[in-house]
């Protein structure tokens, strides 16, 4: 089938999948849940952001946030960074990596970072700068990969010249972003084809229509080997309505453990810290595998 032996499971729960919740969390609550994913075996953990409190005040508190964390040796805990402002607070808080996040339309580029798609390169070229000075590895997030709620279809050649010149700037690590969910398999493969090495590529897919795991495996079978997920498939974003949770990293590791694929994460711990959380936000995940478990 054309697998890779090993997957690399970037972990967005904490970030992607507790931006978009209504019901504000303790911070003391995402600490532990950041403790209980790295006792699962998860050595990538999104944390938090530091982007404008006002845009996303559920992770307001990522400063606080920082302080508390108990960050465990072997594990990375990189935050999204939007701008310089962001950036001084990121280093003030002694964060180790970070990601950038762009849009591939203009429409998202407006309403997720009040820039053109133009303004925000400006916006993240001193970011990244000034990341790599301090020894730091940058990942950039493309959102509106495969779809756009406002423009409707994107085209391929619009992602892939945007996303190589992120991945010009310094950047390790491009993560096309599903943000609404909209993919399917085959556009999957027809985009990672079309920038040509796959090898600096992951994919970070949404479950709006039901299709990210079908679109991992697409991706997998494309030569991507880093795929993100959230713990029990919490999330969506707050400036795109129509986006809902992202792929469940307990359906993902269920899906590699049948296909021989290696990956580090312990399903048992993981279903136990998703049923966790789904207690603290007071509805159960929507995740299959957590829910089969919790039936069984
Ligand atoms: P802006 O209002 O244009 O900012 O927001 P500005 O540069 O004009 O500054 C205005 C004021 O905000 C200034 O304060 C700044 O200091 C302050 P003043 O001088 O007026 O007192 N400010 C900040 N304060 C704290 N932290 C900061 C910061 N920046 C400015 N970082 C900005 C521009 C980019 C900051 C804003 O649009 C923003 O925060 N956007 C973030 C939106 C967001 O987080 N969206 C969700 C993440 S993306 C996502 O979920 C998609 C992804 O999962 C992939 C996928 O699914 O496709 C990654
Ligand atoms: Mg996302």
């Amino acid at each position: 089938m054309n697998l890779p032996e090993q997957v690399t499971i970037y972990e967005v729960g904490p970030r992607d999948g507790l931006q978009n919740e209504k019901t504000a969390i303790p911070v003391e609550v995402k600490a532990e849940f950041i403790g209980r994913l790295a006792d699962a075996g998860l050595k990538t953990i999104e944390a938090t952001s530091f982007v404008h409190p006002k845009w996303v005040p559920q992770l307001a508190d990522a400063d606080e946030l920082l302080k508390r964390m108990d960050r465990r040796p072997g594990v990375s805990y990189p935050v999204l960074v939007p701008n310089e402002r962001g950036m001084g607070r990121a280093l003030a808080a002694g964060v180790g990596e970070i990601a950038i996040f762009a849009s591939a339309t203009e429409s998202f580029a407006q309403r997720n970072l009040n820039r053109s798609m133009d303004e925000q390169y400006a916006m993240f070229e001193p970011v990244v700068s000034r990341a790599l000075a301090e020894g730091m590895r940058v990942r950039v997030y493309l959102s509106m990969a495969f779809g756009d709620p406002w423009e409707g279809d994107v085209p391929v050649p619009q992602v892939v010249a945007a996303g190589k010149r992120l991945l010009e700037m310094g950047c390790y690590q491009l993560s096309l972003g599903d943000t609404i969910g909209v993919g399917t398999a085959g556009h999957v493969q027809e985009l990672i084809a079309a920038f040509g090495d796959p090898a600096a590529l992951a994919v970070h897919f949404h479950d709006t229509y039901g299709q990210a795991l079908a679109n991992t495996l697409a991706a997998l079978q494309s030569g991507v080997t880093t795929v993100d997920a959230s713990a029990g498939g919490l999330g969506g974003c707050p400036y795109a309505e129509s986006a809902t949770g992202n792929l469940a990293t307990e359906d993902l590791v269920w899906m590699l453990d049948g296909l021989g694929i290696r990956h580090g994460v312990s399903l048992d711990s993981l279903v136990e810290t998703s049923t966790w959380m789904a207690g603290r936000l007071g509805r159960p995940s929507p995740s299959r595998v957590v829910t089969a478990r919790s039936n069984s």
